[in-house]
């Protein structure tokens, strides 16, 4: 059972908006009914909670303010980074503060000595990305919204993307965290450094915890030096699971690629219709492809390595592969891969899930996910970061009544996991768990589990007004 019920939150009334204009200024906080409703939603389908005001803080002072405040009058507050979530993590499920973080959009400290960035939680990624890149310096972690989405999000989620394979995911790469806790207290969470065995890890906390723990405010990565090369290749396979079995032969082969992303044939027609301008030839006889970067700083190892991923390939019976031969190409099959969400999601109304299991399960989870679908009746879009074994899966309603889409349909979403658990995987590799996944928590996670983290949240959030209802009820 939850501690405090969500009916004990204060409303907001016109003295709590002064307030909180006296603590950041008119122009920072917004009642109108646009802005509400802007912030009302993120990337998650069909979801929809509306606060009760949004606050656009500056600085790490003002954020503590408010908290402070809020922590006083038990008003809910919901951190919120670019609203590029896919699991409702950051909506004001009752009401209360959105806190956007988006003023706060600064490198503060380039490390150049020892390869480190300090950042603000509200910085686009791709932009810290190419700043970086402008000094030959490399944060690899690449979520497919990294045009749009903000580190902190990524930090708050334990983001991955297509670079996770050979990189890692944003747990990797973090040090160390300045957050504000939910009593407005401010605290660094560990060391800029790249060792730490000095208690508990607060860092790695935080790092996945959803804004239910406290808000980020400052982010110190470590950074690589900028990989010089890379090659691109698109690989095309007769049967899904051909293009499943050779992922994990690769490795095996003692290659790590930079990225091996899964696309089903589907997911690609999807997405040529929806951009328009990226025109791959799929042969009749293609359902699924591999998209293949390596990268590295020696051209000749790089093309020694894809030498050795073909002749992998070849036992699973690859087609023709095409072989990216200039810039342009490579970004129109990375633009093809990062655009399939947004391509499916806009012809239809769907429910994406994140599974992911180890790799070569690959192709029995994909097996399992069609199975499923037959039996309940519904299409699949899967697409993924097939080397970390995460694939995503994009059911379609299709002409599925309302009512079915509500209840039947959950039910082989329940199948798909219950499966992944089977096969010692998890229900998200990297979307986070949010509000919108809680239904299937039991699935992965005993009672007794839940209870040690709602155990964890007490301690940071004794008055559970930290972004309430995320992860567990
Ligand atoms: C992707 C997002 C949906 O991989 O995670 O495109
Ligand atoms: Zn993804």
């Amino acid at each position: 059972m939850p501690y405090i019920r969500p009916m004990n939150y204060k409303k907001i009334a016109a003295e709590d908006v002064l307030h909180f204009k006296n603590i950041i200024g008119n122009e920072f906080v917004f009642t109108d009914e646009a802005s509400l409703e802007k912030y009302s939603r993120d990337e998650t389908d069909g979801c929809a909670f509306p606060p009760e005001v949004v606050l656009k803080p500056k600085s790490t002072e003002e954020i503590s303010a408010i908290m402070k405040y809020c922590d006083e009058q038990l008003i809910p507050v919901s951190p919120r980074a670019a609203g590029t979530g896919l699991s409702a993590n950051s909506l004001c499920l009752y009401g209360g503060v959105m806190l956007s973080v988006e003023r706060m959009n600064n490198i503060l400290h380039l490390d150049e000595r020892s390869l480190q960035v300090t950042v603000e939680p509200g910085m686009i990624t791709e932009a810290l990305q190419n700043t970086l890149q402008t000094k030959g310096l490399f944060y690899p972690v690449d979520p497919s919204s990294r045009g749009s989405c903000f580190i902190g999000g990524n930090v708050a989620c334990n983001s991955g993307g297509p670079r996770a394979v050979k990189y890692g995911v944003v747990k990797d790469f973090v040090l160390n965290l300045e957050v504000v806790l939910p009593n407005g207290e401010i605290m660094w969470t560990g060391a800029n450094t790249l060792k730490n065995s000095t208690g508990y890890n607060l860092t790695q906390l935080f790092v996945g915890s959803e804004g239910t723990l406290g808000i980020i405010t400052k982010i110190v990565l470590k950074l690589l030096p900028y990989p010089k090369f890379n090659n691109v290749m698109l690989a095309p396979f007769k049967s899904m699971d051909h293009a499943c079995a050779a992922v994990s032969a690769v490795f095996r082969a003692g290659i790590i690629p930079s990225s091996i992303e899964f696309m089903e044939r589907e997911a690609m027609e999807y997405v040529m219709n929806f951009l328009g301008d990226v025109t791959i030839p799929l042969a009749e006889d293609t359902h699924a492809t591999l998209l293949i970067e390596v990268d590295g700083s020696d051209l000749e190892v790089i093309q020694k390595d894809c030498e050795k991923i073909y002749e992998v390939l070849t036992q699973f019976e690859v087609g023709e592969i095409l072989f990216a031969d200039s810039e342009a190409q490579k970004i129109d099959l990375w633009r093809m891969r990062r655009n399939i969400a947004y391509a499916v999601k806009k012809t239809n109304v769907t429910v994406e899930e994140d599974t992911v299991v180890p790799r070569a399960d690959l192709p029995e989870l994909l097996k399992h996910i069609k199975a499923v679908g037959e039996k309940y009746g519904f299409r699949s879009v899967c697409y993924g970061h097939a080397g970390d074994g995460n694939v995503h899966v994009r059911i379609l309603k299709d002409a599925l009544t309302d009512e079915y889409w509500k209840t039947e349909v959950p039910k082989g979403i329940r199948e798909i996991f219950e499966k992944v658990v089977a096969l010692k995987g998890t229900i998200s590799g990297e979307h986070g768990i949010g509000w919108f996944q809680i239904p299937y928590m039991d699935i992965k996670f005993s009672p007794m589990q839940i209870e040690l983290m709602r155990g964890v949240k007490k301690v940071f959030d004794p008055k559970n007004i930290m972004n309430p209802g995320k992860i567990f009820h």
